[in-house]
């Protein structure tokens, strides 16, 4: 058996587990800084790394006290070193550092993204490369084509906002509070989503790419106006999204090779709304449709812990001591660059 402790810090979430090449989380703990963050309506950088560097050792503690487990019975350290909001990134890679020195084991250097990407195979063992995933979290939106460990072709990105932004900001907008995805789905189902006419960026567009930044700027207006009520507009915004999320991966899996299943990964993988439409789709193109539990889609250490097992099941080579943390780390670096700034790419 192979056993892997993963450390998770690259936003608001502290999170630490133990997982093994079975498919057992032999325990996992997040710890989650709402409280810190929603008076300042966002994740603000210093106080993250401030409240990673406070909780991520006893956090770590406790996860081997759970499962009965020493450090000396871990195979490897596998921690996220980026990308990510770099202080926090820094908390986690330079502790996974140290407990790799000090037990004389692996340290194994994860892409978030790509914690987020092998999620699914972490719950599901029949999920077989390559698989069309689309990965939309707080930080990003993309399609890619998962062709194995450290293989993604990515063919869509946002040329401005990511969807789970999208939400967040929504949520702002509607005095719904940070994080507002979930309280923002939550609304929505008390209201109609055909009430607010909002537009759907870049629907039916030849480029393959999301935007989501006119949308948010629709909702801004349509509850400025105060013709519709919040219900309505929250329930609108995400029809809306949904439509936008639907053409584009519609036209992806059009265009991409074949592919073994339609994947959806990340925090906004938790909406049961966009859960529902994408599994709508992938019947269209008479594909599995796989979502990972809600716990896996957000933010978590299980899928880090995953993700280095993953990557050691493949050969990869443990990572230097000296390894750099990564503030921006894509999965396809020969992606070509979306038009816009590319900021998200
Ligand atoms: O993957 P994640 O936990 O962190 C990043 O790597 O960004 O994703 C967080 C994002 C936030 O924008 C949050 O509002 C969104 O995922 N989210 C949701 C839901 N749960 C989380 N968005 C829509 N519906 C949800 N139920
Ligand atoms: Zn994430």
């Amino acid at each position: 058996m192979t056993l892997v402790l993963g450390i998770e810090s690259s936003c608001d979430e502290t999170a630490a587990a133990l997982v093994t090449d079975g498919r057992d989380i032999l325990a996992q703990a997040i710890a989650s800084q709402e409280e810190e963050h929603s008076p300042y309506g966002g994740v603000v950088p210093e106080i993250a790394a401030r409240a990673h560097a406070e909780r991520l050792a006893p956090l770590i503690e406790r996860v081997l006290a759970e499962a009965g487990k020493t450090l000396h019975d871990c195979d490897a350290i596998a921690a996220t070193a980026g990308p990510g909001l770099i202080g926090g990134v820094m908390v986690g890679l330079v502790t996974a550092k140290a407990l790799a020195m000090a037990s004389d084991k692996p340290l194994m250097a994860v892409n978030h993204l790509e914690g987020h990407a092998l999620s699914p195979r972490l719950a599901d063992a029949n999920l077989q490369f390559p698989y069309a995933l689309l990965l939309v979290s707080g930080g990003h939106c993309q399609i890619l084509r998962v062709e194995g460990v450290g293989k993604y072709q990515r063919l869509a990105t946002t040329i401005d906002d990511a969807l789970g932004e999208a939400f967040d900001k929504t949520a702002k907008i509607l005095g719904l509070g940070y994080p507002g995805g979930p309280a923002v789905e939550k609304l929505a189902l008390a209201g109609d989503p055909r009430t607010v006419p909002l537009p759907r960026p870049l629907l039916k567009s030849k480029e393959p790419h999301f935007s989501f930044a006119g949308l948010k700027s629709a909702v801004l207006r349509a509850h400025d106006a105060g013709q519709h009520g919040d219900a309505d507009i929250a329930a609108s915004f995400q029809q809306a999204a949904l439509d936008c999320i639907l053409d584009r991966t519609r036209r992806a899996l059009s265009t991409m090779a074949p592919v073994s299943a339609l994947v959806v990964a990340g925090g906004v993988a938790a909406n049961q709304t966009i859960r529902g439409g994408l599994e709508g789709l992938a019947g269209e193109f008479g594909l599995p449709f796989t979502a990972p539990p809600l716990m896996l889609c957000t933010d978590n250490a299980a899928m880090i812990a995953w993700a280095g097992v993953e990557r050691m099941a493949a050969g990869f080579e443990p990572d230097p001591l000296d390894l750099k943390a990564r503030p921006r780390w894509p999965l396809d670096p020969d992606a070509e660059p979306a038009r816009g700034a590319g900021v998200k790419a």
